[in-house]
C-alpha cells in the first residue's frame, strides 16, 4: 500500500535523527512491501531567520494532503522557543486536531535506569497527555507592560468534549495493554478545572468497566513513579502534566533519547504526526552522535497507525535488538556508537 508522508526535519539534531529513520524505513518498507514516500519541508528556526516565519502562510494546507507526518525536532539559540513552538508544533497539532499524544516508554534490555532498584521490564508504561487544550491556550494576555504592576494572565480551558475523548481514547489504550489507567490530577489546589476532569474522567470510566482505575494527584505521581515505576501501564493526564510526567518517564528509562511521541487524530480525518520527545539538543548538533532510537520507535508508532502491524513489530524487534548490544548504543546510553552505526545495525536486523 502506498503512502506520503510528509517530513520535517527541523533543526539541530532533528535533521540528523530523521536521514536515520528514513533510511531505516526504507529497508523496511523493502522487506514488507509498502511503497512511502517522501515530502521533506525545510520548516525551522533557519527558515525563520531568512524568512521571518517558521513555516510558509500555505504549510498546513500542504501538510493535509500528506497520509502522516514525520517530524524531528525544531528550536535554536536565537529564536524563542515560543516562537519555533507556536509558529509550528502547536498549530499542525490544533489545526489537524491531534488531540491525543501518545508518549510510551519502556526500560529495554541493555539500558540502565539512574535508579538503582529498576531493571529492565520494571518499567513499560504509556503517558497519554491531553494534546489541543488544558492548560496551553491562547487565552490571557500582558498588561501594564514595563510598570511595576505589570501583570500577565493565561486560562486553562477544559471541555466536557476535550476530556471525555482523552479518556476514552486512554481507557481503550489500557484494556489493549495491562487493564490498568492512572488518571493525573490537582483537584486539592486548582479547584475549578481539576474536579471537572476528575468528574469526566469517573463518568467514562463508567463505560469502560474491564479496566481497573485510580486517581492520583500530579505532586504524589511523580513521587510514585520514581519509586514505584513497575505499577503503571497507562497515565492520562492534561496537556501541561503530560508533557512534563512524559520527560520523567524518559529520565527514569535512563535516557530522553529513545523516547517515541504521536500526535493522533483518532478520527483519522486530518493527517497524525510523529516526532521524537527530545528537542533540538544545539549541544550534540552536528557531530553524527544523536540517538536515532527515539525517531525510529515514532515511525514504528507510525506504521502502526497506518495499519502496518507486522512492519512495526518488525522494526521494534530490531529497536530492542540494537539497544540489548553495547557496540550499538549512543552516548546517552552509556555506549560510544554513532548515529551511522545504529542506523547501519538497525537496517541489518530488518533485513537479517
Ligand atoms: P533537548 O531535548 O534538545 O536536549 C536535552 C538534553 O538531552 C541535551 O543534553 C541533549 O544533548 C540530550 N539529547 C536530546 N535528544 C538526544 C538524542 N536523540 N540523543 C542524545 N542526546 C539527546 O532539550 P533542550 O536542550 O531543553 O532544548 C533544545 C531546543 O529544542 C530548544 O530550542 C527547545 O525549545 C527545543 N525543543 C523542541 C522540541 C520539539 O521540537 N518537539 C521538544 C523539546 C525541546
Ligand atoms: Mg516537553
Amino acid at each position: 500500500m502506498a503512502h506520503e508522508i510528509g517530513v520535517i526535519p527541523g533543526d539541530g539534531i532533528g535533521p540528523e535523527v530523521i536521514d536515520a529513520t528514513r533510511t531505516v524505513l526504507d529497508a523496511v518498507a523493502d522487506v514488507h512491501d509498502l511503497e512511502l514516500s517522501w515530502v521533506e519541508h525545510d520548516w525551522s528556526c533557519r527558515r525563520y531567520a531568512q524568512a521571518g516565519t517558521m513555516m510558509p502562510e500555505d504549510g498546513l494546507d500542504a501538510l493535509a494532503r500528506h497520509d502522516a507526518i514525520l517530524l524531528g525536532a525544531v528550536g535554536w539559540p536565537g529564536v524563542p522557543d515560543h516562537v519555533s513552538l507556536w509558529g509550528l508544533l502547536i498549530p499542525i497539532r490544533r489545526h489537524f486536531r491531534q488531540y491525543v499524544n501518545e508518549r510510551p516508554i519502556a526500560l529495554f534490555e541493555g539500558m540502565t535506569s539512574p535508579l538503582r532498584a529498576v531493571e529492565p521490564g520494571g518499567l513499560d508504561l504509556v503517558v497519554v497527555r491531553e494534546n489541543v487544550e488544558g492548560e496551553y491556550s491562547e487565552i490571557g494576555g500582558r498588561m501594564n507592560r514595563g510598570f511595576p504592576d505589570e501583570m500577565a494572565v493565561q486560562e486553562a480551558v477544559f471541555t466536557r468534549a476535550g476530556v471525555s475523548r482523552i479518556a476514552d481514547h486512554a481507557f481503550d489504550l489500557a484494556r489493549r495493554r495491562r487493564g490498568y489507567l492512572t488518571s493525573a490530577t490537582k483537584s486539592n489546589g486548582i479547584v475549578h478545572t481539576m474536579p471537572f476532569w476528575d468528574e469526566v474522567v469517573r463518568e467514562r470510566a463508567a463505560a469502560h468497566p474491564d479496566v481497573r482505575w485510580d486517581s492520583e494527584l500530579i505532586d504524589a505521581l511523580a513521587a510514585k513513579i520514581v519509586l514505584e515505576p513497575g505499577r503503571f501501564d497507562v497515565i492520562v493526564a492534561s496537556n501541561l502534566f503530560g508533557d512534563i510526567l512524559s520527560d520523567l518517564t524518559a529520565a527514569v528509562a535512563g535516557s530522553i533519547g529513545i523516547a517515541p511521541s504521536a500526535n493522533l487524530d483518532p478520527t483519522r480525518e486530518h493527517p497524525s504526526m510523529f516526532e521524537p520527545v527530545h528537542g533540538s539538543a544545539p549541544d550534540i548538533a552536528g557531530k553524527g552522535i544523536a540517538n536515532p532510537i527515539g525517531t525510529v520507535w515514532s515511525a514504528v508508532l507510525m506504521l502502526d497507525h497506518l495499519g502496518h502491524g507486522e512492519a512495526a513489530a518488525h522494526l521494534m524487534d530490531a529497536v530492542r535488538r540494537s539497544l540489548r548490544e553495547p557496540a550499538t548504543r549512543t552516548r546517552d546510553l552509556g555506549g560510544s556508537a554513532s548515529t551511522a552505526e545504529v542506523v547501519e545495525a538497525l537496517v541489518a536486523a530488518v533485513r537479517a
